[in-house]
């Protein structure tokens, strides 16, 4: 990848690292950078361009991280801050990119910001974050909840007002109206670009702004039991504000005093509302994530509409971008089955948009199941019993079948799946059929061939459990062809006009083959078809 494109984010392929569970280098059970450092060959020889580290930053660990009481220094369990200019340095020089996770909307408790708030009415960081008085019975100022489970607000007995927490109560929200907060995020932003990092994903983007008025949510009338208790309101007044986009654009600034970096946002909501955080004339964040494919039932009707809608609603020149997993979600080849995490990452690297891999998916991590008394996840332990704990898709990475996977020589702080002899890279890398060679052989196709990076999506129409699609530039085109379902299907030659040969099937033993008339697909086999 050519160093001084500063486009560099629409050509590249995004790998998340949750560093807790990558690679443990002091035999303490959790991972930590220089555990990363040595991993980069293995990112390297993967073929991925960019690495997103999930918090790194000194926390208490409430929520793992997402709760930083110093936004400018390296959590003593991951190291130190040689050790993380040791990893960008060596990862500039191996040409992967370093992405941090900004976490702005809330600090921890433990932040010296909120002790100082928490002092007094008075005080002057009393502002700095979202203080209010009880209502007229005492309780809490509205009906607003917290993601993690009961009331979004906590009481302070000292001062007799509540403070807002949209997660855990040890995650106060930081009052994102104020200027004096906003200067100081964006210090932080300037503190590790002058470092060299290479952007930032932005935590909960679209929470950073609250109704001015603070006016109670809306129940939700399509609420289920068994849904997590916080979706019985409707966060209208909570979360996606307009003014939100004004800070934004500012965000946006600051990273483009250093040209060449990346914004992204963490941003969950329906494609059209998802697409206005490019912002007005893109002047927002150059990606925010697309987390369509990690709730979608997997039929092939169901992805085709969601592609053609986002294709649809993205504003002129926005570069779209796809997610399969990541650390609060279910593992993709839990959630679609082993067979198709085949075609599911066939999907990721064919489409249009820069795709964000899941460390371990490239291998078939599964969701592993947590005993009770193994849970760590505060979600779970807060809300327990409906399925939304997250430790199943954070267990270590299974890199070989020694003790721990190789990934710790004590303990991990996660169970390792119970596969790992089996299902680890050596084991995978050594086998030139598994899913970790297709992971390789995609995206070498990808870098290969510029009409799977820029060219059009073209979608070809298709029955039953076929998607069908077509991606073109200057002439050239390639065909995709993914069957969703355990049945053999065909696929009649008018469809594929693209004549020509198969560059890769997810089963990866039919390259060269010569399509003559129809072409038949297997259960569960995905193609690439060349002119
Ligand atoms: C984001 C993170 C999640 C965290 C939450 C609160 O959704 O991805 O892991 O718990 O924000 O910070």
């Amino acid at each position: 990848m050519n160093k001084s494109d500063e486009f560099w984010w629409r050509h590249g392929i995004f790998y998340q690292i949750y560093p807790r569970s990558f690679q443990d280098s002091n035999a303490d059970g959790v991972g930590d950078l220089v555990g990363i450092i040595e991993r980069l060959p293995y990112l390297q020889a993967l073929g991925v361009d960019a690495i997103w580290l999930s918090p790194i930053f000194p926390s208490p660990m409430a929520d793992f991280g997402y709760d930083i009481c110093d936004y400018c220094g390296v959590d003593p369990l991951f190291g130190t801050m040689e050790a993380f200019d040791v990893l960008v340095n060596t990862a500039h020089a191996a040409g992967l990119k370093i992405i941090l996770d900004l976490v702005p909307n809330h600090t921890s408790d433990r932040h010296p910001w909120f002790i100082e708030s928490r002092r007094s009415r008075d005080d002057p960081k009393r502002d700095w974050y979202i203080w209010r008085e009880a209502a007229a019975d005492g309780g809490p100022p509205n009906n607003w909840m917290s993601e993690f489970g009961g009331s979004a607000w906590q009481y302070d007995a000292a001062s007799r007002q509540y403070y807002y927490h949209a997660f855990l109560a040890q995650q106060p929200d930081l009052n994102w109206r104020n200027p004096a907060v906003r200067h100081a995020i964006y210090d932080v932003m300037r503190f590790w670009l002058r470092k060299g990092v290479d952007g930032f994903r932005v935590d909960v983007i679209w929470h950073l702004i609250k109704d001015q008025e603070f006016r109670d949510n809306p129940p939700n009338p399509n609420f289920r039991e068994g849904q997590p208790p916080h979706q019985r309101i409707l966060p209208l007044h909570s979360t996606d504000r307009a003014e939100v986009h004004g800070v934004i654009a500012e965000m946006r600034r600051v990273i483009d005093e250093f040209g060449s970096r990346v914004l992204i946002g963490e941003i969950y909501l329906p494609l059209e509302r998802l697409v206005a955080y490019y912002g007005r004339d893109l002047a927002g964040a150059h990606l925010p994530f697309n987390f369509a494919l990690l709730s979608a039932p997997w039929n092939a009707r169901g992805i085709e509409k969601i592609i053609f809608e986002y294709e649809q609603v993205l504003p002129a020149g926005a570069w779209p971008n796809w997610v399969l997993g990541n650390h609060d979600r279910p593992r993709v080849a839990s959630r679609v089955g082993r067979d198709q995490a085949r075609v599911a990452a066939m999907l990721l690297l064919t489409l249009r948009g820069t795709p964000t891999l899941y460390y371990g998916d490239e291998i078939g991590m599964h969701q592993v199941a947590i005993a009770p008394d193994q849970v760590r996840d505060p979600f779970e332990k807060n809300v327990p019993g409906i399925g939304v704990g997250r430790d199943g898709c954070r267990t270590p990475m299974q890199w070989n079948a020694t003790p721990y996977a190789g990934f710790s020589t004590s303990t991990p702080w996660l169970p390792v799946a119970d596969d790992f002899v089996h299902e680890n890279v050596v084991n995978l890398d050594a086998d030139s059929r598994s899913i970790l060679s297709l992971y390789k052989a995609l995206i070498g196709l990808r870098k290969k061939l510029p009409q799977l990076v820029s060219g059009a999506y073209v979608p070809i129409a298709a029955a039953g459990d076929l998607l069908l699609y077509r991606r073109e530039s200057d002439g050239r085109a390639v065909v995709v062809a993914l069957n969703l379902g355990a049945e053999p299907v065909s696929i009649a030659s008018d469809a594929l006009r693209a004549g020509g040969e198969i560059l890769l099937s997810t089963f990866l033993d039919r390259q060269g083959e010569k399509i003559q008339g129809s072409l038949d697909l297997r259960g569960n086999e995905g193609v690439i078809i060349g002119a």
